[in-house]
C-alpha cells in the first residue's frame, strides 16, 4: 500500500532516535524510511553482533545514517547514549522503541514449561525497555515531544506466543505509567498496536504463518503481512504534532481484525 511523497510532510525538523532496525524488513526501518521523507532527521541504533546487519540496512535509507551503540539492558549503554545524542543534537523530538526479545524456550507453546528467568528476560528485554528508553531520552525532549513503541495486542491469549504475549501485557501498562510520570514535561507516549508482519522476529516463532493466515481471513480491510508502510505511516503520524493530545494510548493498525471476533465468511 503506497502513500507518495508529494504534498506537505508532517516531521520537519524533528529529531528522532529509532531503535530496533535489524533488517531492510524490520518494522522500524520502515519507519525510518517514512520519517526521512517526512523531514526528520534520525539516527539509529543497534548492539553487538548485529550492528553489521543494521549499518547495511542504514546506508539503504534515503539518507543513509549513523548507528549509535544500544543493548537497551545494559545501564551503561544507555548513559553513553544520553551523551551521544546530547553532543550531535543536543536534545531529541521522538524515540521509537521496537525492540522485543524472548528466549526459545518462552514461546511457541511453551508457556507452561518456560522457566522463570525466560519470562523475566522477555519481560526486561521487551516491556521494562521502554522505561529504561523512556528515561534515557525524556532529559533531553523539549515539549511536544513523543516516544513510541510497538505492540501486539495483549488484551487476549494467542496460540504460540506465550510470555511474549505476557511482556506485551506488561508493555501496554509501561506505556500508560510513562504517559502518566512524563505527560506534566509535555512528553507524550503512546503504542502502535501491529497485525503480524514477517520480519526477524516474527518469523522466528514458530505458527507465525497459521496466525499470519488468520489475519488475512478476517482483517475487515484485509492485511499484508509483507506491506509495514501503514504501521510505519501510524508511527509517524504519532511523532507529529498532529497527535499532540494523544498519550497513554494504543492505536491498531491492523486491518480492523481487533474489532471483530470471527472471519465474516464463517458463517457462509
Ligand atoms: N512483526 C510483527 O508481526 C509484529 C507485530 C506487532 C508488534 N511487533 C513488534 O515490533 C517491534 C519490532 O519488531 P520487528 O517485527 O520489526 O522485528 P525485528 O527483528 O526486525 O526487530 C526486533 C529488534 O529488537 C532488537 N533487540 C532485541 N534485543 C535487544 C536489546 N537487548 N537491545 C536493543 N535492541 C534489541 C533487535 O536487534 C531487532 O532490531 C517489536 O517490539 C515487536 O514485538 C512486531
Amino acid at each position: 500500500m503506497g502513500f507518495g511523497n508529494a504534498g506537505p510532510v508532517i516531521l520537519q525538523g524533528k529529531r528522532l532516535l529509532i531503535t530496533g532496525v535489524i533488517t531492510k524488513d524490520s518494522i522500524a526501518f520502515h519507519a525510518a524510511e517514512r520519517a526521512q521523507r517526512e523531514g526528520a532527521s534520525v539516527l539509529l541504533t543497534s548492539f553487538g553482533r548485529v550492528r553489521r546487519m543494521t549499518e547495511r540496512a542504514a546506508a539503504r535509507l534515503p539518507q543513509p545514517v549513523e548507528v549509535l551503540e544500544l543493548d537497551v539492558n545494559r545501564p551503561e549503554d544507555l548513559e553513553a547514549l544520553t551523551e551521544s545524542l546530547r553532543q550531535r543534537w543536543g536534545g531529541v523530538d521522538g524515540a521509537l522503541h521496537a525492540i522485543a526479545f524472548s528466549p526459545e524456550d518462552a514461546l511457541g507453546g511453551r508457556f507452561m514449561t518456560a522457566p522463570a528467568s525466560s519470562a523475566v528476560q522477555a519481560f526486561q528485554t521487551s516491556a521494562f525497555s521502554l522505561k529504561a528508553l523512556g528515561a534515557a531520552v525524556a532529559p533531553l525532549m523539549p515539549e511536544g515531544s513523543s516516544i513510541v513503541g510497538l505492540d501486539f495486542d495483549a488484551t487476549v491469549a494467542w496460540p504460540i506466543y506465550d510470555w511474549m504475549g505476557v511482556a506485551k501485557a506488561a508493555l501496554e501498562s509501561v506505556n500508560r505509567y510513562l504517559a502518566r510520570d512524563l505527560g506534566p514535561s509535555g512528553i507524550r507516549c503512546n503504542l502502535v498496536s501491529a497485525g503480524p508482519l514477517g520480519t526477524v522476529a516474527a518469523r522466528g516463532i514458530p505458527g507465525f504463518e497459521q496466525l499470519a493466515a488468520l489475519w488475512r481471513q478476517q482483517a475487515p480491510l484485509g492485511w499484508d503481512t509483507a506491506d509495514p508502510a501503514p504501521v510505519a505511516s501510524t508511527i509517524c503520524f504519532l511523532f507529529s504534532d498532529y497527535a499532540r493530545g494523544i498519550t497513554g494510548e494504543i492505536l491498531h493498525v491492523d486491518g480492523g481484525f481487533h474489532a471483530v471476533g470471527a472471519p465474516s465468511t464463517a458463517a457462509d
